[in-house]
């Protein structure tokens, strides 16, 4: 079967940076830093990006570029037995992290028609969690669907079949040409906007300000490194399947470069606007930035809507733009991720991409429903946690593994260095082979220890076996059942480009 091409180098390089941004660099990336000793974040994050995003990124764009396939084609390539690997990270992700994503990017559907009227009134934290989530007590209490946020989430699967339907160059890439130059425009305006709100600079001092001794906490790490992996959607399959669909001679570690810097910079430029808003609000109501924000999801949600309040005529617009910006950065994630799997799929059992499209999309969006309940946050508060600290590593782990000492490596960087300029020396095979392993080991094993010790959040034995572990189990299972299955395309029989070297 023919392979699906990008158009050109500058659509795989706009889809790949589609893919990373996303509701990490503006959703996740400030509160992290704010969390994390503000200034002081920033060194663990640049730390875990040049030593363990960028050398995976090009790691993972050279697996679907040497090899020619969708990660689970790729690893048979590697060898039979490995073919599970491809598919585990793609089964966590598509039944997994989507299912959630997408929910959070019917909130912000939801939270862009709300800003018209700044529906949230005078207390928006009240507004998110008791009228619009109406949360329920815990995770076992799953009681009704709220409808807005249902209608939301339909919303998102239509606008991804849509584009998943209409294929790698017509639809991935088209989306991602209009929708990465747009959310640039609104980021930008969005930034400037802030940073000239008044106290806006007390907020850009917290997010700077470094605090030294934060960096001996391991946890600052651990949040570092699990934040690079989800912004750069490693270990999601996601960039090993974009790269399979560039031709022979493209610039793959080049290519890595740009997509790492631009989403970083991404990141810490979307910081400056957040941390602007909180220096206002701060400015405002006199209270120091610090305590403007408790949790996560409370920095887009809650806090957000209380500084667009206080923007008077022009609220509605800015949040308007605000919460478009996210939607535009969250569906640009959400359908890398079906891509990956549907081109897994494509590869393997040759099936029709509509249908294929079809199926998926509904899955996704009757798997999302459990996450649109009263219950809902705690099921995507646990789903989250499980699956991007230890998912998401433990594949990243694997696969260095897998490549660096099952796999002849130097295939892998000989092929990348001749289709690329710079040229990466026999070290960052050591990088890959020992470094990546042993420190993200450390990291995993860390915090395994720290949760068997104390139960995440708190939360009862039973929802985190239930709700968290069991997703990475069943889906490690899925994985073998699938790989086991016969081939029904001879894809699996050609060769790598590095074969012909
Ligand atoms: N890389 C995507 C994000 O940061 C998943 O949201």
């Amino acid at each position: 079967m023919k392979r699906s091409m990008w158009g050109s180098r500058v659509g795989f390089i706009l889809a790949a940076i589609g893919s990373a941004v996303g509701l990490g660099n503006i959703w996740r990336f400030p509160y992290l830093a704010y969390e994390n000793g503000g200034g002081a974040f920033l060194i663990p994050y640049l730390v875990a990006l040049f030593t363990a995003g960028i050398p995976l990124l090009i790691l993972e764009f050279g697996i679907g570029h040497e090899r020619i396939g969708s990660a689970p084609l790729a690893f048979r390539k590697m060898e039979k037995k490995w073919e599970w690997l491809g598919w585990w990270p793609l089964l966590f992700t598509m039944f997994g992290i989507v299912l959630y994503y997408s929910v959070v990017i019917a909130w912000c559907i939801d939270f862009l028609f709300y800003s018209v009227n700044l529906a949230w009134g005078q207390n928006s934290e009240a507004f998110f969690f008791q009228q619009f989530l109406q949360i329920s007590d815990g995770p076992t209490d799953i009681n009704t669907i709220r409808t807005p946020i249902l209608f939301g989430l339909l919303a998102v699967w239509l606008i991804t079949w849509f584009i998943i339907m209409r294929g790698v160059s017509k639809g991935v890439e088209l989306a991602n040409r209009v929708f990465m130059p747009l959310l640039l425009i609104l980021s930008v305006v969005l930034v400037f906007w802030s940073l000239n709100l008044e106290g806006s600079m007390n907020g850009i001092t917290a997010y700077l300000k470094p605090d030294f001794a934060r960096l001996a906490d391991p946890m600052v790490w651990v949040g570092a490194y699990g934040q690079i992996f989800f912004t750069l959607s490693l270990g999601f399959g996601i960039m090993i399947t974009y790269a399979s669909y560039m031709p022979h001679n493209s610039n793959m570690t080049g290519s890595a470069l740009i997509t790492a810097l631009v989403n970083s910079g991404f990141s810490l430029f979307s910081g400056f606007g957040v941390f602007a808003i909180l220096g206002f609000m701060s400015a405002s109501q006199n209270v120091p930035v610090d305590e403007l924000v408790k949790q996560s999801i409370g920095l887009a949600f809650v806090v957000y809507p209380q500084g667009i309040s206080m923007l008077g005529d022009y609220g509605p617009i800015f949040g308007f733009l605000f919460f478009l910006s996210l939607t535009v950065a969250g569906v640009s994630s959400a359908i890398s991720i079906v891509e990956a799997f549907v081109s897994g799929v494509e590869d393997k059992f040759a099936i029709d991409r509509k249908k294929l499209a079809t199926v998926l999309c509904f899955m996704g969006f009757a798997g999302g429903i459990v996450f649109t309940t009263n219950g809902g946050l705690f099921w995507l508060d646990i789903v989250d946690h499980f699956i991007n600290n230890y998912g998401l590593v433990l594949a990243g782990i694997l696969e260095c593994i897998v490549v660096g000492w099952f796999f002849d490596i130097d295939k892998i960087r000989k092929h990348l260095n001749n289709v690329s300029k710079i040229q990466l020396g026999p070290w960052w095979n050591w990088v890959i082979k020992l470094f990546l392993p042993i420190s993200l080991a450390v990291i995993l094993l860390n915090q395994l220890v720290v949760e068997l010790t104390a139960p995440y959040e708190g939360y009862s034995w039973a929802s985190l076996i239930g709700i968290g572990w069991s997703w990475i189990v069943i889906t490690f299972l899925v994985a073998f059942i699938l790989a086991a299955r016969p081939w029904r395309t001879e894809n699996h029989l050609e060769k790598g480009r590095g074969d012909e070297l």
